[in-house]
């Protein structure tokens, strides 16, 4: 395990939920109930449209955004940029999230986010993970693939602001969550590969999440036995009691 003391649990709601009255209850609810737990830094990412609602409504919670483009102004329609998001209080940004992969973001697109995110002070959230459910220990060349061209060219101490987020796809939305001892293998994989890119000082600051098919159930086994920093929920974070468990289980002393 690296330095970090208190576990960095990650609410993607995704395009959810349907109103703004829906999301400022749910991130109420949630605020309400982490601000005794020291042991856990929350962080909520809804949709850009309510990060503004959600924002004047949490005291305890951070605030993250689902993607952030690449430029900081100009004629870019549709597209929101990371010095925008900082302006509206947004600390934090969601890259590389194999649902954007699938709608074509490649390597290229993913490196110019997260490098220019990083440059406009956000922190980010880089997801990385395998397609097809590995049979061996090895580490899958996909996931070293995203790693070195996600994190290609981003000046060092930059690296302070960088989360990294093992989401193996077959597990992302599916139920079909992932086993403790694959969760440990692959952050271990993963903490060594950041090592030998930025050497032992950096990568050992550099905190490991994962995401897929997160519930209640499962939340404390993988942290614990998956020896990661923290977890990136997605359907279990729309439902406010389910996600504060996650929260206390995983941030038990
Ligand atoms: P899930 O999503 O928890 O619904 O599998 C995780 C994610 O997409 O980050």
């Amino acid at each position: 395990m690296t330095y970090m003391k208190r576990k960095i649990i990650v609410a993607n709601w995704k395009m959810n939920p349907k109103t703004s009255r829906e999301a400022v209850s749910l991130a109420r609810a949630v605020d309400k109930s982490i601000g005794s737990i020291k042991k856990a830094e929350v962080i909520l990412a809804p949709p850009f449209l309510y990060l503004d609602c959600v924002g004047k409504v949490i005291r305890f919670a951070k605030l993250c955004a689902q993607d952030a483009f690449w430029e900081r102004a100009g004629a870019f329609t549709g597209e929101i940029s990371p010095l925008q998001l900082r302006s509206s209080g947004v600390s934090c940004v969601i890259v590389g999230h194999s649902e954007r992969r699938a709608l074509g973001e490649d390597d290229e697109v993913i490196n110019k986010k997260l490098k220019s995110s990083l440059e406009c002070g956000l922190r980010v959230v880089f997801c990385v993970g395998e397609e097809e459910k590995k049979q061996e220990i090895s580490f899958p060349p996909l996931v070293r693939r995203e790693l070195h061209h996600g994190i290609r060219k981003v000046k060092k101490n930059l690296l302070r602001n960088l989360i990294v987020a093992y989401e193996p796809v077959w597990a992302v939305g599916t139920k079909n969550a992932d086993t403790p001892k694959n969760i440990y293998e692959m952050s271990a994989l993963i903490r060594r590969e950041l090592h030998l890119m930025f050497g032992a000082r950096i990568a050992s600051h550099i905190p490991v999440l994962y995401g897929g098919s997160i519930d209640t159930k499962n939340a404390a086994l993988f942290v614990g036995e998956g020896n990661v920093d923290g977890l990136l929920v997605g359907g279990a974070s729309l439902i406010a009691k389910k996600f504060i468990n996650i929260v206390k289980e995983t941030s038990r002393p």
